[in-house]
């Protein structure tokens, strides 16, 4: 049986390390795509230097065009510039959205039926943005978002309360920013909501350093933003998508009327298959959860406009 194939544009540290992990994985063939000369050919080689050590059967091809990308089953777009210390991931829109046009115009006609995962900053415009050009249905372009932020706030309950952080089920909603939603009611340690776990005073605080975990990591590295975690959660979504698993995630996607929000990309929880979202399931939010979704959504709907993309 011949491997799915998986094009990743952008083949810097998150691209590279997402395609790395579905090698290791054997989940896809990948095609790593960047404009830079030499950069995704010599990460491929790399990669498949690692082959008979790691002992995977699919393989690596570097390119900096899209010929080798035709009739990918998922394309991964992490082209683009990351943040610096000080920055907000939202500072990144203008020259990020001329990137995200150009790989638009090329992958989507090279993978017309593909699933698009975006990961480009800030995500959720950019997400947004992505659709639109794709001209594909909502289902099929996706952002990476939630995933990565409930891990980091699995991260933290494990650290606040110390159980193990397999024993922890966190889930994190909305924009992926400061705006995030960070759900403690809908957190699980070892099967109990985090609201009966911990005092408010210490969420608070958890919630806090999950909500900074990104821009942590920015100071300690200085030079860019964080990858392996990131990395992580795009893969998590691209197996539940190449396995056709329906796996519920919190991913980026276009709502239309659910939590009463329309017309935003954001992410909340949505079952994933071979043709992307299969279905968005509503949680169950009290008042004070869906005003904090609604208020993310409305953030995301100002950058959209101030982006002007
Ligand atoms: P990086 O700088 O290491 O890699 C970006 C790569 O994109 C570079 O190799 C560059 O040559 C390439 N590129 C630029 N323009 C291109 C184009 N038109 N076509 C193909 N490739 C192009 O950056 P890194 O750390 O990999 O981050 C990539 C993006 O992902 C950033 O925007 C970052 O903010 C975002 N990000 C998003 C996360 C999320 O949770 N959604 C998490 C981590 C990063
Ligand atoms: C992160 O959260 C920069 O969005 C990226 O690490």
């Amino acid at each position: 049986m011949p491997y799915p194939k998986v094009t990743v544009v952008g083949a810097g540290h998150v691209g590279a390390t997402a395609a790395h992990l579905l090698l290791v994985k054997a989940l896809a063939d990948v095609v790593l795509v960047d404009v830079a000369d030499g950069l995704p050919q010599g990460k491929a080689l790399d990669m498949m230097h690692s082959r008979s050590v790691e002992r995977f059967g699919p393989r690596a091809t570097g390119a900096n065009d899209y010929s080798a990308c035709a009739g990918s089953d998922v394309v991964v777009v992490t082209a683009g510039v990351p943040r610096k210390p000080g920055m907000t991931r939202e500072e990144l829109a203008g020259i990020n959205a001329r990137i995200v046009r150009s790989v638009m115009a090329e992958a989507v006609p090279a993978s017309p039926d593909a699933v698009f995962v975006i990961v480009t900053n800030p995500l959720d415009v950019m997400t947004d943005l992505a659709w639109r050009l794709s001209g594909l249905p909502p289902e099929r372009v996706i952002g990476m978002g939630g995933v990565l932020d409930s891990a980091r706030f699995a991260y933290y309950i494990a650290q606040e309360t110390g159980v193990d952080v397999a024993e922890i089920d966190a889930l994190c909603c909305g924009m992926h920013g400061e705006a995030m939603v960070p759900l403690p009611r809908h957190s699980f340690v070892a099967g109990r909501p985090l609201t009966e776990v911990l005092t408010p005073e210490r969420i608070e605080e958890v919630v806090r350093r999950s909500v900074a975990g990104g821009a942590e990591v920015v100071g300690l590295l200085k030079t860019g933003s964080a990858y392996y975690a990131p990395a992580s959660s795009i893969v998590a979504m691209v197996e539940a998508v190449l396995g056709d698993t329906g796996a519920v995630l919190p991913s980026c996607v276009l709502l239309t009327g659910e939590y009463g929000i329309d017309g935003v990309h954001m992410s909340v929880p949505a079952s994933l298959g071979r043709d992307g979202v299969r279905s968005i399931p509503v949680l169950d939010l009290d008042e004070a959860e869906l005003s904090a979704l609604r208020a993310s959504a409305e953030t995301i709907r100002g950058q959209l406009a101030a982006a002007g993309v």
